[in-house]
């Protein structure tokens, strides 16, 4: 199982990026919320940026955004491996192309209510989905148990169009709630780890 650490709930990400570092989490997950697109809102570019530098993992960035193009140009610049854009927000299509472009792999993130019959027209151009399993906008919510049935019938949808995207769950994960999502390839994990004193204990109750 891979591990990607969401920062958004450290009171001190520069501090908080550094112990990650030393940890083996596979990819930091990078929240950017618009105020917009969900209540909540992230630091502008310019300050991940700055952090960024605290760390040599490689970014799984979720754009949490109405309109990403804009920022997926800029994070495109940085050391990542994905960038999820959300189903429910404008010019997908485009938008995974240009992920793609990029040479990065593309994620589609599916927000708890939206049906899952929504992502079919994208499957050819992504290489995750990436599940929401709270309502996205802020760390540390409860992990919402109907996603147990919906990553089963994403798994099933994957496998009836022949697609190779890997599934990947966000939010309210835990060693227990891990249980529910047998489907996944990456669990994505905040306030689990980044509340925690020892990092890597959490990290490995994960995989
Ligand atoms: C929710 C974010 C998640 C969240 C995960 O809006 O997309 O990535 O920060 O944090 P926890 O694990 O605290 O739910
Ligand atoms: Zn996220």
């Amino acid at each position: 199982m891979l591990v990607s650490t969401s920062f958004l709930s450290c009171e001190n990400p520069a501090k908080d990026l550094k112990i990650l570092n030393e940890t083996d989490t596979d990819f930091i997950h990078v929240d950017v919320m618009d105020g917009i697109f969900v209540p909540g809102r992230t630091m502008p570019f310019k300050e991940v940026k700055k952090i960024y530098k605290y760390t040599s993992k490689r970014l799984d960035v979720h754009l949490m955004v109405e309109e990403p193009s804009k920022l997926i140009k800029k994070f495109a610049n940085l050391n990542c491996e994905f960038i999820s854009i959300h189903v429910e927000s404008e010019n997908v299509e485009n938008n995974l192309k240009l992920i793609k472009k990029y040479a990065i792999k593309s994620g589609i993130a599916i927000n708890p209510e939206t049906e899952v019959k929504e992502l079919v027209p994208y499957l050819p151009l992504v290489d995750m989905i990436l599940v929401m399993s709270v309502t996205p906008g802020q760390g540390g919510q409860t992990f919402i148990p109907k996603t147990k049935n919906k990553l089963k019938e994403i798994a099933k949808l994957l496998d009836e169009y022949k697609s190779k995207a890997i599934i990947s769950v966000d939010g309210g994960i835990t060693d227990e709630t891990k249980k529910n999502c047998p489907q996944a390839s990456i669990l994505v994990s905040g306030s689990y780890i980044v509340k925690s004193s020892n990092f890597q204990e959490r990290i490995n109750s994960l995989r």
